[in-house]
């Protein structure tokens, strides 16, 4: 058993969470099983509805009492640009041409569903008694702090900079986690742009740790105990690992996007914001490299992410990685496919040696 301020106030037993993962990786298999192993197991409620997200909460209860937490996109204003979306459309019907859903009609989101939608997810963490929610792309409003507090749920923010770290602890949220550019998956800058809130986790941890009161978790880049025991030593208090528990067997991740992790190799990730409109860490692939030259011009998210989503089923179930978006950390060639168990009792066997 590891303890410090933050595992006791997670109710946790080793210094690891699960990252968040939207898109139907944080199943109630997965993220039962990292609670019931002592860790902190988290649900990726992005792109979850209100009902959706519930069955998830009650799915995980009936698996373990233990503590687990949701983690929620926070929404900003965005602009629908007919321009745009219409030279994206013209890029994309080639891909949609190929995969034969051209004919499908695609409504971007609006606004107000957006923010109407992530308030009805705050309701469901609030109702379902949820212990923990974490956040990413944005802070939540004072509003609706207030209300976590008056229900007792312990907040956790995503910084890429000290900047916003710094702003987290302002609005009285209980941790932080701060976000290497190493890491997997969509970037939770809000404050800072993309270029500054490219900070690598070794420079980020102690200078966020040496500015904020908070516990600071650690993300980008963590597959073993060596990586464990790195950010713990630089002033971290607990971990956030994405992508070596996306090829965990428990993990909803498709088996292709499993498979070409665990044999990718050093460099093979990158930025890239064709899939959503907003930069993203994953593996190079034929959509992210033919699409690259168009990347400043495409719509903004969750605009062009809705543009790319039938794309992105469609390769899915026809197992094309070519066009799915395979999210993944600078470490991915360290992931291993084992059972949560495996993983976190070998990482914290490592991490003691
Ligand atoms: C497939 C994938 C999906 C992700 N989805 C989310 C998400 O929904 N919310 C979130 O806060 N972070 C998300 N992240 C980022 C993680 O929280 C974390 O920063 C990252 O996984 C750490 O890097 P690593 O993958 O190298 O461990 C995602 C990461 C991956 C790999």
């Amino acid at each position: 058993m590891f303890t410090n301020n933050l595992t006791s106030l997670l109710k946790i037993d080793c210094p690891i969470i699960q990252a968040p993962m939207a898109g139907g990786i944080t199943t109630s298999k997965l993220v039962a099983a990292v609670s019931v192993n002592g860790a902190l197991g988290m649900i990726g409620a992005g792109y979850m509805s209100p009902i959706q997200l519930q069955e998830l909460i009650r799915g995980v209860r009936e698996l373990t009492s233990n503590n687990f937490g949701v983690n929620l996109f926070v929404p900003s204003k965005f602009e629908i640009i007919e321009n745009e979306i219409e030279m994206a459309n013209s890029m994309l019907n080639q891909y949609r041409e190929e995969l034969g859903i051209i004919g499908e009609r695609i409504t971007p989101p609006s606004v107000e569903d957006t923010f109407h939608s992530y308030e009805e997810l705050i309701q469901v963490v609030i109702e379902e008694k949820v212990p923990i929610c974490s956040f990413t792309f944005g802070v939540p409003s004072k509003e609706e702090m207030k209300q976590f507090k008056q229900h007792n749920v312990t907040t956790i923010g995503t910084a890429t900079t000290i900047e916003e770290a710094i702003l987290i602890e302002k609005l009285g949220m209980d941790a932080v986690v701060v976000q290497g550019s190493e890491a997997g998956g969509h970037r939770g800058n809000f404050i800072s742009n993309h270029e500054e809130g490219l900070i690598g986790l070794m420079s980020l941890i102690p200078q966020v740790a040496d500015n904020v009161n908070i516990p600071v978790i650690a993300a980008g880049g963590i597959m073993d105990g060596r990586g464990i025991r790195a950010a713990l030593r630089l002033g971290a208090k607990a971990v956030q690992m994405g992508t070596a528990f996306l090829t965990c067997e428990e993990s909803g991740a498709h088996p292709l996007h499993k498979e070409v992790i665990i044999h990718s190799k050093v460099g093979d990730t990158t930025l890239t914001r064709t899939f959503s409109g907003k930069w993203a860490r994953g593996i190079k692939n034929k959509f992210i490299l033919e699409m690259e030259e168009y990347e400043d011009m495409l719509p903004s998210f969750p605009v062009q992410n809705s543009l790319t989503q039938s794309i992105r089923k469609a390769a899915a179930s026809q197992n094309l990685k070519d066009y799915m978006s395979l999210w993944a950390g600078q470490c991915a060639s360290l992931a291993r496919i084992e059972t949560v168990e495996e993983l976190i009792q070998r990482v914290m066997d490592e991490e003691m040696k």
